[in-house]
C-alpha cells in the first residue's frame, strides 16, 4: 500500500509526516523511536519517529544563506557534511566527482575576485529585470539582491568555499547526443551537493549554491589546480550565519508541480 495523499493545493511536510506516520503504525504497529519537539508544539502529532521530522523540517528550511561569519569551521563538523556527499547516489555508482574544500585565504581571495564582477554584471540585469515590480515583490527581490551583493563582497571571508568538480569521461551520460542541453550528467553530482547542503544546515551551517564562476572556468581551475576535463559545477561558501541562517522557504506547491499520468494533468485531479 502507498501513502495515501490528500488531494488538494499544498500539503506542508507536517501533513505529509502525520500520514506516514499512520502508514507505519498500521503497518508495523510500531512505537515511535523518536519525537520531533516541533512536530509536538505543531500539531500535537507526537508519534513521528525514525527522524522523518527532522529530515523533512532540514528539507523545507534550506535557503540560501548569504552572511556568514568568519569562524572557522571545525574539521569533524566538514568531514561530517563531506561524508553526507559522498552517500549521495551517482550513475553506475562510479562517484565521479571531486570537492575542493578552500580554507587558505589566497585561494578563498582569488576565488572572491573571479566571483565578484561577475555578480555584478548579473546584478545589474537582476535589478533592471525587477525594476518593473512594486510593493512587497521589489522589496523582496531588492533583498535578495542585497544579500547577493553581500555575499560576492565578501566571498573571501567565508571560512570555507567548497567547489565541486565533475569528470564528465566517468559519466554515462545518456542524453548527450538529443539536440538540446544535455542535463543527465548533472545528475551523477548535484545530489552530492544537495546531501552536503542539507548536512549544512543540520550542523547550523549557512550555505548558498552559486554557479556564476562558471563563466570564467578556467580561470577557476587553474586557481584550484583543477585537471584537464574535469568541470566546475558549483561554488558553495559555508559558515555560520549572520543571522538567523536557514528558515522559511518560498517555492510552487506539488500542484504546480506535479502531473497524475500525463504531462500537464492536475497532480490533484483522477
Ligand atoms: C543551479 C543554481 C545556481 C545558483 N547560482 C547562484 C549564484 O551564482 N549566486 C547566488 O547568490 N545564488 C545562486 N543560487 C541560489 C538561488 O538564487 C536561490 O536558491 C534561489 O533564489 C531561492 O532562494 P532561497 O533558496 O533562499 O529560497 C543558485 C541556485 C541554484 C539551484
Amino acid at each position: 500500500m502507498g501513502l495515501e495523499y490528500e488531494k488538494g493545493p499544498v500539503m506542508n511536510w507536517q501533513t505529509l509526516l502525520k500520514l506516514w506516520n499512520g502508514r507505519r503504525q498500521r503497518s508495523h504497529g510500531a512505537e515511535p523511536d523518536r519525537v520531533a519537539s516541533s512536530q509536538v508544539a505543531d500539531g500535537g502529532v507526537a508519534d513521528i519517529g525514525n527522524g522523518m521530522a527532522d529530515l523533512y523540517e532540514t528539507m523545507s528550511t534550506l535557503r540560501a544563506v548569504r552572511r556568514l561569519r568568519p569562524d572557522p569551521i571545525p574539521d569533524e563538523v566538514l568531514e561530517r557534511i563531506l561524508q553526507a556527499a559522498c552517500w549521495a547516489p551517482t550513475g553506475g555508482n562510479q562517484q565521479p566527482w571531486q570537492v575542493v574544500v578552500v580554507t587558505d585565504p589566497e585561494i578563498k581571495l582569488a576565488l572572491k575576485n573571479i566571483y565578484a564582477p561577475e555578480w555584478e554584471k548579473y546584478a545589474q540585469k537582476f535589478l533592471h529585470n525587477i525594476s518593473g515590480l512594486e510593493g512587497e515583490a521589489y522589496e523582496k527581490w531588492l533583498r535578495v539582491a542585497d544579500s547577493g551583493n553581500y555575499l560576492a563582497e565578501n566571498l573571501e571571508k567565508s571560512p570555507a568555499i567548497l567547489v565541486f568538480c565533475a569528470n564528465p569521461a566517468a559519466m554515462a551520460i545518456t542524453d548527450a547526443k538529443l539536440d538540446r542541453v544535455s542535463m543527465v550528467g548533472g545528475g551523477s553530482v548535484y545530489p552530492a551537493v544537495q546531501n552536503l547542503m542539507l548536512a549544512c544546515v543540520a550542523e547550523g551551517l549557512g550555505c548558498t549554491l552559486t554557479t556564476l564562476h562558471c563563466l570564467r572556468e578556467p580561470e577557476v581551475k587553474d586557481v584550484l589546480g583543477v585537471p584537464e576535463g574535469w568541470a566546475t559545477v558549483a561554488l558553495i561558501p559555508i559558515g555560520y550565519p549572520v543571522g538567523k541562517g536557514h528558515g522559511p522557504i518560498t517555492r510552487k506547491p506539488p500542484s504546480a508541480m506535479a502531473s497524475r499520468n500525463r504531462f500537464g494533468n492536475a497532480w490533484g485531479g483522477e
